[in-house]
């Protein structure tokens, strides 16, 4: 049975070889072990390009050969130099997006039985299993990552499918924000100590920079500073709040960068900035519940779950309540949404691996043998059971499974 179709009761297994458990990530990948509270290694999905020589993400390919080829130095990376462990004869779990890719999917099984000879694989939604980590069955799981934020509602261990959520707004999203605002607004001290705009020194700053400016120094404001901030950009009549304190961030050799404080307020809006279609993260969370049977509503926004690494950003979770609780309250979801109760769950581990820790729980459950693909099935027909293939989910098959 695979695992989209929900979890029943699942008893723990012991055995001597431990399941790895891996989630693998547009940024960060973490590996481990079933049944540890956290993952070995969160290691940067990139390899070493094999003509070039030079790093560059994983999941950046021209064609399947070049993604396969990426795929095996990768985990050979993640097995030999981290785990340490030999991946033959081994079980996998790997946490996936509900969303991923198919062909991503069969490159990556084809990769580990073929190249790998893993015992068997289980491929478990991350939404799903992120909710095994707070022992509840249903839950409204929002994953703020680096190349996305996706929302998939959960009932009663089934997640809702018609009622996902996918926009561009996770790190990656934040970092072009800070780079143009940084260009725009920052000032920067040279060795001959003259201060200039940074845009006359760089033409654009590197993601490893903007990732460290921004976990360093940014933060998610609140509502009301937010709207005050807009109000002032269109209307320079009204007041704007006083300015957070600027940071002075040393960059390579002797240069200082002084970060305004608005910028730092201001790079991580653009997950709340409604665009031409009107959505943003909390507009997508209201958006999941509409889609949702109505009797399911009360109970998801009651159970909200935030993972994902941006999740992580000082405020986010503050920041996200109150849009989400001011805009439920304004048209149109006013008219159609009479939800008064919104709450936060606060999972057993850090947000950008709350995921992987799903998966390690499942890992030491029995799920590994009941519901994994095994290698010989996967020698035979070559193929990887999916939700959105009807090969595997006609009517007629759940109908003599109901029997
Ligand atoms: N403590 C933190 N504060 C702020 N941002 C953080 C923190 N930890 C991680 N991040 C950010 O979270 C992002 C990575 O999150 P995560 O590991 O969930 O992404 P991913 O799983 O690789 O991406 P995706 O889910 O889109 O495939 C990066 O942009 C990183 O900068
Ligand atoms: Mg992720």
């Amino acid at each position: 049975m695979p695992l989209y179709e929900g979890l029943s009761s699942l008893s723990l297994i012991n055995e001597k070889n431990t399941t790895v458990v891996f989630d693998f990530g547009a940024a960060y990948t973490k590996a481990g072990f079933a049944g540890e509270n956290g993952p070995r290694v969160i290691a940067k999905s990139e390899v070493k390009c094999r003509e070039s020589g030079r790093l560059v993400p994983v999941f950046q390919y021209r064609d399947d050969d070049e993604l396969r080829h990426h795929l095996v130095d990768f985990i050979h990376k993640l097995y030999f130099r981290h785990l340490l462990v030999n991946p033959k004869d081994r079980r996998v779990v790997v946490v996936e997006s509900l969303l991923c890719p198919t062909k991503l999917r069969s490159t990556l099984a084809k990769v580990l039985f073929r190249h790998y000879e893993v015992l068997c694989v289980v491929f478990v939604p991350s939404h799903l299993v992120s909710l095994m980590t707070l022992g509840v069955t249903t839950g409204l799981v929002v994953d703020l990552g680096y190349q996305e934020a996706t929302i998939v509602p959960v009932y009663e261990g089934v997640p809702v499918l018609k009622a996902w959520q996918a926009l561009p707004l996770g790190g990656r999203a934040i970092h072009r924000s800070l780079c143009e605002l940084l260009l725009d607004r920052a000032l920067t001290v040279g060795e001959d100590g003259k201060e200039q705009r940074l845009s006359t020194v760089m033409e654009d700053l590197s993601d490893n920079v903007l990732e460290d400016i921004k976990v360093r120094t940014c933060f998610v404001t609140t509502l009301d500073r937010s709207g005050r901030l807009q109000s002032n950009k269109y209307d320079r009549s009204v007041e704007p709040p006083p300015p957070a304190p600027s940071v002075r961030y040393p960059m390579s050799g002797s240069r200082i960068l002084t970060i305004p404080g608005t910028v730092r307020e201001m790079a991580t809006e653009v997950l709340f900035e409604r665009d031409e279609d009107l959505l943003s993260v909390p507009s997508m969370i209201l958006d999941a519940l509409l889609k949702c049977p109505i009797d399911t509503r009360h109970a998801l926004a009651d159970n909200m779950v935030l993972i994902g690494g941006t999740a992580s950003l000082k405020g986010m979770k503050h920041r996200i309540l109150s849009e989400v609780r001011a805009l439920v309250m304004s048209p149109p979801f006013s008219d159609v949404l009479q939800i008064k109760s919104f709450k936060v769950h606060h999972p057993p581990a850090k947000d950008n691996y709350v995921a992987w820790l799903g998966g390690a729980i499942l890992g030491g459950t029995e799920a590994v043998v009941l519901r994994s693909l095994p290698r010989d099935q996967y020698l035979t027909n070559d193929i990887v059971p999916d939700w959105c293939n009807l090969a595997f989910n006609t009517k007629e098959e759940h109908d003599e499974k109901s029997v």
